[in-house]
């Protein structure tokens, strides 16, 4: 019975006991104060109902019973803002060994990019048990990328980067839907995530050829003659970006920025927003140039770079 109506989706990932128990716990405490308050005020309507000849008396207040009404429901309201912040912690963190994937939403259809470089429309095909980062934008209007049965929603965004993370643990294939109302087709903007079993995905991997992020984003560094400038050795033009991924660099007229997705994506489409200190501003944009798989490639290349003079990072 509960299996052809189901009142929750399937729970597939390290994430989804964590929501649903505190949902359930939220439904399970609105439940006992609804039939409470409803409960009581039956009773006390017909306890105190008006009776012929009988005066209501003079009621004052009760220090204890006002104390007691405060006092509790403050102490829940606080407990479920500490179990909701513990859930968001985790879902913010992943761990370090995270597989990075790649999702971008377009009027309609998914494209998704896997660490090795094989790219899919639509569905999604990740290994179980292990963590997995989606870094995720779009090409034209908002999306949202939604996995029920992980959890898992947030919303692809034009001109910025989303992320979220998730561990799936049981193999089988989970729905994924746009939850985002963008336009004629948005029903139809849906794919399988296939969990599988470790020996599995590479078997799939292996089946489907596809180039590094960070090898296609050479190419293309290459290709658009970024080289010229920011590995042209002493005295180039633009800043060095060997190393320079995750470091905090100073800004010309001052402030500094924190060399992330975001920022590159933003220097290789704006480059004069946040020119790095010491630099002129004449790099030219590239927008129009490049399309977001390009730039997350780019950035994938970027984030590649080691320092050099032997610097591990
Ligand atoms: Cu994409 Cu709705």
């Amino acid at each position: 019975m509960l299996q052809e109506l189901p009142l929750t989706p399937p729970s597939a990932s390290t994430f989804a006991p964590q929501v649903d128990a505190l949902y359930w716990f939220l439904v399970i405490l609105s439940t006992v104060v609804t039939v409470g308050i409803f409960a009581a005020a039956l009773f006390l309507s017909i306890r105190y109902r008006r009776r012929p000849g009988v005066a209501p008396g003079n009621i004052e207040g009760s220090l204890r019973l006002e104390l007691l009404w405060s006092f509790i429901p403050g102490v829940l309201a606080i407990g479920i803002f500490a179990w909701g912040a513990k859930v968001y912690f985790y879902a913010a963190k992943p761990p370090p060994d995270v597989m990075d994937f790649y999702v971008s939403g377009k009027q309609w259809m998914w494209k998704v990019q896997h660490p090795t470089g094989q790219k899919e429309i639509n569905d999604l095909h990740i290994p179980v048990g292990r963590a997995i980062r989606l870094t995720m934008t779009s090409e034209d209007v908002l999306h949202s990328y939604w996995i029920p049965a992980f959890r898992l929603k947030k919303d692809t965004v034009p001109g910025r980067y989303t992320e979220m993370w998730f561990q799936a643990t049981k193999p089988g294939k989970y729905h994924i839907q746009c939850a985002e109302y963008c336009g004629t087709k948005h029903s139809g903007m849906i794919g399988e995530c296939y969990v599988l079993e470790p020996e599995e995905y590479q078997r799939w991997l292996s089946g489907n050829t596809g180039e590094a992020p960070e090898v296609a984003g050479q190419k293309l560094f290459e290709n658009l003659r970024c080289v010229t400038c920011h590995m042209a050795g002493a005295g180039q033009r633009g800043p060095e970006l060997a190393g320079v991924y995750g470091t905090k660099v100073a800004l010309e007229g001052g402030g500094e920025a924190v060399v992330n997705d975001e920022y590159i994506r933003e220097s290789i489409l704006k480059p004069l927003a946040k020119v790095v200190k010491g630099f002129q501003p004449v790099m030219n944009t590239y927008e129009g140039q490049v399309g977001e798989e390009e730039i997350m490639q780019l950035v994938a290349y970027i984030k590649s770079l080691k320092a050099q003079g032997g610097g591990k990072q």
